[in-house]
């Protein structure tokens, strides 16, 4: 495992009950839910709901891997939009977190597993998720990933031809990182992305038709105590 994944395991592993128990999390949480739905279209999402008591007669089947899906924020957001949902994480405190809500919410034919499919051959080999999926997505973990054109591709590898690999990330600020203390800049690689490098990576990962949009309110959140504005995107490749 590398550093940078190990760092990862144990900062969420840590964290994952605190994950969105302050009122600022619950905001922004609250907010890119409603905003994965207005947006569903860039993911593929159905814009018919199957996974509820009365589904509609157009709703499509659709099979959602949400990898790096922590306590399952975008899994929990889509949900009725989603024949299946598997969820992929470092930390097993998520995964417990996710397994919980899934069924305690009733989110239909959802589960995560612990692992990560962007080691080495073997470890990924370890993890059993399935593949075909209609769209593989990333909510908020792009930016604690390194290699993010492999990343791309070992998504790309999971979906279905005509699938698409979604991200949901920060655009990047310049000077985000020097506001984040030694600690958080362990397990955060980047602290966002701009519009050129998402298209770039998603490219060289083999990936077409891209579409990226910027959300229109800033989420809010505290870095070293002083009130940050970020700013939220969310971008999508297909596969061939
Ligand atoms: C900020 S949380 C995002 C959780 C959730 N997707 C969301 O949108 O709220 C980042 C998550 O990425 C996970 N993570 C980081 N690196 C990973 C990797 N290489 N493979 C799988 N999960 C990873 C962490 O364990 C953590 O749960």
């Amino acid at each position: 495992m590398s550093t940078l994944a190990d760092e990862n395991r144990q900062h969420w592993d840590k964290m994952a009950s605190q994950y969105d128990t302050h009122d600022w999390q619950k905001t922004m949480l609250a907010y890119v839910s409603s905003q994965l739905i207005t947006h569903r279209a860039i993911f593929d999402i159905p814009s018919e709901a199957i996974n509820t008591p009365t589904p509609s007669a157009d709703a499509k089947p659709y099979r959602l891997l949400d990898y790096a899906c922590g306590p399952g924020s975008v899994t929990r957001a889509l949900h009725p939009y989603l024949t299946e949902a598997r969820g992929v994480d470092l930390a097993a405190n998520m995964i417990k977190l996710y397994n919980e809500r899934a069924a305690e919410e009733g989110w239909g034919d959802a589960l995560a597993v612990q692992g990560n499919l962007l080691s080495s051959g073997e470890e990924e080999a370890k993890v059993v998720v399935g593949d075909a999926f209609d769209g593989a997505i990333v909510g908020f973990g792009f930016h604690h990933f390194e290699g993010w054109v492999e990343c791309l591709r070992r998504l790309g590898e999971r979906v279905k031809s005509g699938g698409v690999v979604g991200i949901v990330d920060l655009v990047l600020k310049s000077d985000a990182l020097d506001h984040m203390d030694e600690h958080q800049k362990k397990h955060m690689h980047v602290s966002g992305f701009t519009h050129d490098q998402m298209r770039m990576y998603m490219a060289e990962a083999g990936l077409v038709d891209f579409e990226m949009v910027v959300l229109k309110e800033p989420i809010v959140m505290p870095i070293r105590g002083e009130r940050t504005e970020r700013e939220v995107f969310f971008a999508r490749g297909r596969k061939v």
